[in-house]
């Protein structure tokens, strides 16, 4: 599969928000990668519905909703409603992950499960072949902004072994530091989706970033 470019808005101009999604409509961007934070599972708040319905009102591409929340079965419904494609939810926030999974499942919407750096990938092994999605986060979550964890590489790799007999058509996406030094070698190590905010919103011009991110060499 060809890997997908998931920009996230959070590093997007708020003020602009309009703008910025329609240059995403018209960039190679695959995805709109959106992160919700709740004070509570990370030590920052981000924003919530009235803000992601913005974004399904002006998006012409796909919702991936990244959930940074504790709980987060008390929301999936209302992140549907509000325009979610995807829901991934952290691996760290959920007692009863096989629940939270089929929840996102049967409200029709692709069910993803994020993995905190020092989560290891081996905790995946009994619900591997019930995701569509698994997220590495290749920095603390929290922040946009932040250095990239080498770590990261060996998590890649692993999870790629992991699902290839098992969940071939697994969606592989790294999220945190990504830019255009890091983005062949991430592909290289088993990524299919590359989630990318500063690099490409703090970019002169961000259409070109995200051209850059989808042609890397
Ligand atoms: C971090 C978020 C990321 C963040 C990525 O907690 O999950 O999606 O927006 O931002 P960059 O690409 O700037 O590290
Ligand atoms: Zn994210």
């Amino acid at each position: 599969m060809n890997h997908l470019i998931s920009p996230s808005i959070l590093a997007s101009d708020f003020g602009n928000l309009q703008r910025d999604i329609e240059m995403l409509n018209h960039s190679e961007a695959d995805w709109i990668h959106v992160d919700i934070m709740d004070g509570m599972f990370v030590p920052n708040i981000s924003f919530g519905f009235p803000i992601v319905e913005v974004a399904k009102k002006h998006a012409a591409k796909p919702l991936d909703v990244h959930l940074m929340i504790q709980d987060p079965d008390r929301y999936l419904e209302r992140f549907k409603e509000a325009g979610a494609s995807g829901i991934t939810v952290h691996f760290e926030a959920c007692p009863h992950l096989n629940r939270t999974v089929n929840a996102i499942k049967d409200l029709g919407c692709k069910a993803g499960v994020a993995l905190n750096p020092h989560t290891p990938v081996g905790f995946l092994e009994d619900i591997i072949e019930y995701l569509d999605l698994v997220l590495i986060m290749s920095v603390n979550p929290g922040f946009g902004g932040q250095k990239f964890i080498g770590n990261t590489y060996k998590k890649l790799r692993e999870l790629k072994k992991m699902s290839s007999g098992r969940n071939a058509k697994l969606f592989i996406e790294v999220d945190g530091g990504v830019d255009d030094s890091n983005s062949l070698k991430l592909i290289n190590a088993g990524a299919n989706v590359l989630v990318a905010g500063n690099s490409v919103f703090s970019a002169k011009d961000p259409a070109a970033a995200i051209r850059t991110l989808k042609h890397p060499h």
